[in-house]
Order: structure tokens, then C-alpha cells, then sequence
């Protein structure tokens, strides 16, 4: 696995932070945690390389506010700096279904990287890292873990929505869904101050 290790993944959010402070770090170091958690229950994740995908799957940002470009500035510094794996999920993350309209913004981007978005997206077959990261992004927001319903609306609310967004939406309740039956569990049960966030209480 192609992925720096938790100290120079620190040191990059470090970075980032600086270059482009937001809600956006907290976000993913709540995505790391619930990754990693979600991670020590099941049967091959690795927790420790779950949450360093937590960490950096939104690493785009340090280039500063940009809407879906970050996707592929997140993938492209994580190539340059020689991990694919960490760029694979900067790719991923944001595409629960292999659909590259189920995510409603701005493709503030180069024609290139459209083009190839939907090329990947064509052929990927996803792993159970790229699936983590999309429901973990999913289960959190700036103050902790966020019952799935409330962040899917949230993101709806500030982004709008699309032809597709049900088609995503689906696609998140069964990643969740797949990981309960292999864990044995609610994933809810594993992240810690769910219900107080959710509720703001
Ligand atoms: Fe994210």
C-alpha cells in the first residue's frame, strides 16, 4: 500500500492547514477517526492506513477554496509525492456511486481532468478503502460523527441536487449497509458522541 506514514501525514494536514485554514481539517480528522474505528472491526482493513486516508482524503483543499477541483489537486500533489494509493482516494472519496454526476457542484477543473474522471470511473472496481472513505465522508461534519441522513441533507442544502443525488444517496445506505452485515454491528456504535452531534445537545 502506497501511503505515507501517520507523522508525514501530520505534518502534510499541518500544511494544508496553514495554506488553507477551514472546517474542511477537522472534517477529516473526524473521517480518520471514523475510519479507523469502523476499520478495527472489520475483518482485513487496516485501521492505521484507514486513518491516514481519513486524514488526507480531502488534501486538495491546501490549494485553497476550489469546489471539485480539490478532487483532482488532492490527486494529483499525492501522485507527485509518490503515493497512488493516498491519490486513488483523494479520487474516489467523493463517488459512492461510479457515477461521476452524483456529485453536484462546480467542475472548477481542466477539460483533461473531467475526461478523465469519467474514463477512472468507467473502469474502477471499488475497494473496501475507496468504500470506507465514502461513507466516512459521509458520517462526519466540522464538530464530530453525523448520522448519515443529517450530512447527506446537509451537503443537498448548501450544494443543491441533482438527477443523481438519489442515485448517491442509495449507493451511501448500502456501502453502510454492507459494512454493518460484515462488522456485526450499527456503525453508530463505533463513533463515539454520534447522537449529541447529530442533535447538537
Ligand atoms: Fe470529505
Amino acid at each position: 500500500m502506497t501511503v505515507p506514514d501517520l507523522k508525514l501525514t501530520e505534518a502534510m494536514l499541518s500544511e494544508a492547514e496553514k495554506m488553507n485554514p477551514g472546517v474542511w481539517i477537522a472534517h477529516s480528522r473526524y473521517t480518520a477517526q471514523a475510519a479507523r474505528n469502523i476499520a478495527q472491526n472489520h475483518p482485513t482493513l487496516n485501521p492505521e492506513t484507514a486513518y491516514i486516508f481519513g486524514l488526507l482524503h480531502d488534501i486538495g483543499r491546501r490549494f485553497g477554496v476550489s469546489d471539485l477541483r480539490h478532487i483532482f489537486d488532492g490527486y494529483h500533489f499525492m501522485q507527485n509525492e509518490g503515493y497512488p494509493d493516498g491519490a486513488r482516494i483523494c479520487l474516489t472519496h467523493s463517488f459512492p456511486a461510479q457515477n461521476m454526476g452524483v456529485v453536484a457542484g462546480q467542475w472548477d477543473c481542466t477539460p483533461d481532468d473531467v475526461n478523465f474522471i469519467k474514463n477512472y470511473l468507467e473502469k474502477v472496481e471499488f475497494n473496501d478503502d475507496d468504500k470506507l472513505i465514502q461513507l466516512c465522508d459521509a458520517l462526519t461534519n466540522g464538530t464530530g460523527f453525523c448520522l448519515i441522513e443529517k450530512c447527506l441533507i446537509d451537503v443537498a442544502m448548501r450544494r443543491g441536487i441533482n438527477e443523481l443525488t438519489l442515485l448517491k444517496w442509495r449507493a451511501t445506505f448500502q456501502i453502510q449497509r454492507d459494512f454493518e452485515a460484515v462488522i456485526g454491528k450499527s456503525i453508530y456504535s463505533l463513533l463515539l458522541g454520534v447522537v449529541e452531534n447529530t442533535f447538537q445537545f
